[in-house]
């Protein structure tokens, strides 16, 4: 079997674990803010991984440390706060796993990465899903992918306080090589959709800002969603989810700034089940106009770019060698994903970095973006 580089690498150190399992980094070509809107998302899981490694140990305390962490010891499974709230992630998923009755012996785990950290690509999923997937191989469980993915979630609600949807964890466990996950997030069930670009490649650019305000921003959207769909729901008795929604209904909601959300949302629900067919005719043009249409909507009725973001993708709509551009994930900074001609992009990128440096004074960095499969596992023998 060919494994990720970095768990390569980890092989050949010579290192040894009793457990090491991996989740990857995604991207979202369609469908952003729709997961708990449960509308249907097109994630994608890419190069770059998380893994997880765990050995029993026989200290009476839980070890954890990682590549940009020191060792943090955990007697009890509880919420910690300061240094070592990265932690919060992976003890999230051990109170879920204790919750089913399970005990969980002394351990040590160690985290490595090459996830680029703060840039929208999910790598908190990555890490509370590479580490469900490790523990529940250590423990000899047998959850399924989805099931983890949804304990990873619960993690993330309750440990570290961000109201995320199913996404980040489905694709970061389950995604495939070369393929693009469709998921409905209303049934949760997902549909691998091939695709792949001839003269085309999707990159990735990291503005480089992360702005501290994103979690509670988050929330605030995901409240204003449910706002909104309940006053629609109290006068259109037929209304179960945003997915029979029409912008006629939305008239009913008197707050500017909802109806703006639920508008995106509907408007979005509508676009990605058009980039389902777009992808599935290989019509590559449509999917980059669809993309663009994504990202007017965040930022002008869903509010979530920052200028940064905006910058770049307004430099890179007015190029010919680009079909679509947009902020992705969930937003205030992190990464604009675009669909850009292979062989004239290279033209344009260095005039793009001169500008973002000269305007914000950032170095904007970029990745070519490999679709590549989601996760796995390897069991070493005890030593
Ligand atoms: C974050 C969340 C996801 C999703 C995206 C926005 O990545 O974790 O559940 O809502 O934002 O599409």
């Amino acid at each position: 079997m060919k494994y990720p580089s970095l768990v390569s690498d980890v092989l050949n150190s010579n290192e040894l674990f009793d457990v090491l399992a991996w989740a990857s980094a995604r991207i979202n070509l369609l469908g952003e803010h729709i997961d708990y809107n449960h509308g249907f998302v097109l994630p994608a899981s890419i190069q770059f991984k998380t893994i997880s490694g765990i050995k029993f140990n026989n200290k009476n305390e839980f070890r954890f440390s990682s590549d940009h962490h020191p060792i943090v010891s955990i007697e009890q499974i509880q919420k910690q706060s300061g240094d070592k709230a990265w932690v919060n992630y992976l003890l999230g998923v051990m109170d879920k796993f204790s919750q089913h009755g399970i005990a969980i012996p002394f351990f040590d785990c160690t985290i490595l990465s090459n996830i680029p950290i703060g840039a929208g690509l999910s790598s908190s999923a990555a890490l509370s899903c590479s580490f469900a997937l490790a523990l529940q191989n250590f423990l000899g469980l047998n959850f399924s992918l989805e099931e983890l993915a949804k304990i990873a979630q619960w993690s993330e609600h309750e440990y570290a306080g961000v109201k995320c949807g199913l996404m980040d964890q489905t694709a970061s466990l389950r995604g495939k090589a070369s393929h693009v996950l469709v998921m409905d997030c209303l049934s949760n069930e997902v549909e691998y959709v091939p695709i792949q670009f001839l003269k085309e490649k999707l990159v990735l650019l990291d503005s480089g800002v992360k702005h501290m305000l994103d979690n509670s921003a988050y929330n605030k959207r995901r409240q204003s969603c449910e706002e909104g769909l309940s006053i629609i729901k109290s006068q259109f008795t037929n209304v179960h989810s945003f997915r029979e929604v029409s912008l006629e209904m939305i008239q009913v909601i008197q707050n500017e700034e909802i109806k703006r959300r639920c508008q995106y949302v509907i408007q979005e629900i509508e676009r990605t089940q058009l980039a389902v067919s777009v992808i599935k005719s290989k019509n590559i043009k449509a999917l980059g106009s669809l993309m663009n249409a994504t990202h007017h909507g965040l930022s002008k009725l869903y509010e979530v770019s920052c200028k940064e973001i905006d910058f770049i993708v307004e430099e890179l709509q007015k190029s010919s060698s680009v079909l679509g551009a947009r902020m992705m994930g969930a937003g205030f900074g992190g990464c604009v994903l675009a669909l850009v001609n292979t062989s004239e992009f290279d033209r344009i990128l260095p005039n793009l970095v001169e500008n973002y440096n000269k305007t914000f004074a950032i170095n904007l960095k970029h990745y070519e973006v490999t679709i590549d499969d989601a996760s796995g596992c390897i069991l070493q023998p005890i030593v």
